[in-house]
């Protein structure tokens, strides 16, 4: 019988910013919720502690309470981890096995080449470690360790899918046929933006924290986020128009990802608004209506510790057993 894989994972380095919610979460939770509880897809959310180390920055008592504030974000969306493993990525060792047979057949030609690594290897200098730069084959590891089909991500991720979907063509002409080239699902909606520099994405790891909104954030909080969002002086037309109006674009795409409505939609809304603070209550209501659920989930999730690590136990054991199928076929096929 068919059986599809849906598969995708977020870094533990903070709570979920809208940004994840919108480019990624969010659709992880729209796909579980229309996948019948028996169907023979499955649904693997990950927390990418192994991605989050290649930027070392935090304590060994900050990784082990992020990590489970990362499964609690992901619970807190509304996703059923009945229905989807929601997992550890460090505690299934296949990942670490797959990466390296995967990382000697990756020219690093290739990798030279990704956008993601310039700009995070030039933040950090000549400090960039190798796992910085070896991090999209990890990634691809993890999207191949479990066969996935269709890989739900922000379309920041597009060049590392693509480098994913080569990595498997070469091994199954190597080796045999053996992965399915995964096809990306991107949210409908684009990238979001820093809040304070437009120029820049929205990203937990800024330094700015007033530039990024968590759905852990309460509503005072979300208010004064988006009163200081940057906008421009034009004060009666709230249109779409990315390079020229870079703040005012941004938060007509978050109305727009909030409300699942086309940005001309969203515009057209919008004729009649007089004012930037007509126009910034608006978005305001809108993001603290949809993250209130969330807000007042999370908290309470995490309160509870043994639940969430029986969540994470279960999922790191259906993953594995996925897993260390694939790792036999694989070594097999590489006569390891
Ligand atoms: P961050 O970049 O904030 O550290 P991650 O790298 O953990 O977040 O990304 C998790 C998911 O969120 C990925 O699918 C990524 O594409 C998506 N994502 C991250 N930032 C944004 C953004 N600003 N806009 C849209 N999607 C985003
Ligand atoms: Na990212």
């Amino acid at each position: 019988k068919p059986h599809s894989t849906v598969f995708s994972m977020i870094q533990p380095t903070g709570r979920f910013h809208l940004g994840n919610y919108l480019g990624a979460v969010k659709t992880w939770k729209d796909i579980t919720t229309h996948t019948p509880k028996e169907s023979n897809v499955n649904l693997i959310f990950g927390v990418a502690d192994l991605h989050a180390i290649t930027v070392p920055k935090h304590s060994a008592a900050e990784m082990k309470e992020l990590r489970y504030e990362a499964i609690a974000s992901i619970l807190s969306t509304g996703i059923d981890s009945d229905k989807a493993i929601v997992y550890h990525q460090s505690a299934v060792q296949e990942h670490a096995e797959l990466n390296w047979i995967l990382s000697c057949i990756s020219s690093m030609g290739y990798l030279n080449r990704m956008t993601q690594w310039k700009s995070k290897s030039s933040d950090v200098g000549a400090n960039a470690s190798l796992g910085l730069y070896a991090y999209p084959v990890l990634q691809a590891a993890d999207i191949l360790l479990y066969k996935s089909n269709l890989v739900p991500v922000g379309d920041d991720q597009s060049q590392h899918l693509e480098l994913c979907r080569s990595i498997a063509d070469s091994f199954n002409h190597k080796f045999g046929k053996t992965f399915p080239l995964p096809n990306t699902i991107f949210a409908p909606t684009k990238k979001i933006l820093n809040l304070k520099n437009p120029a820049k994405k929205m990203s937990k790891s800024d330094p700015d924290k007033l530039s990024c909104l968590y759905i852990t954030d309460e509503p005072e909080v979300i208010s004064k986020k988006i009163k200081k969002a940057v906008t421009d002086s034009i004060m009666t037309e709230f249109k779409f128009d990315p390079e020229n109006r870079p703040g005012v674009s941004n938060l007509i795409n978050i109305i727009s990802g909030l409300q699942m409505k086309s940005i001309a939609d969203v515009e057209a809304e919008l004729v009649g608004m007089k004012s930037h603070k007509e126009f910034k209550d608006h978005v305001t209501g809108l993001i603290i209506e949809e993250f209130t659920e969330p807000r007042l989930k999370f908290n309470e999730l995490l309160k509870d510790r043994e639940h969430l690590q029986r969540v994470v136990n279960q999922g790191n054991d259906r993953a594995r057993a996925i897993a260390s199928k694939t790792i036999k076929e694989v070594k097999q096929k590489v006569g390891l």
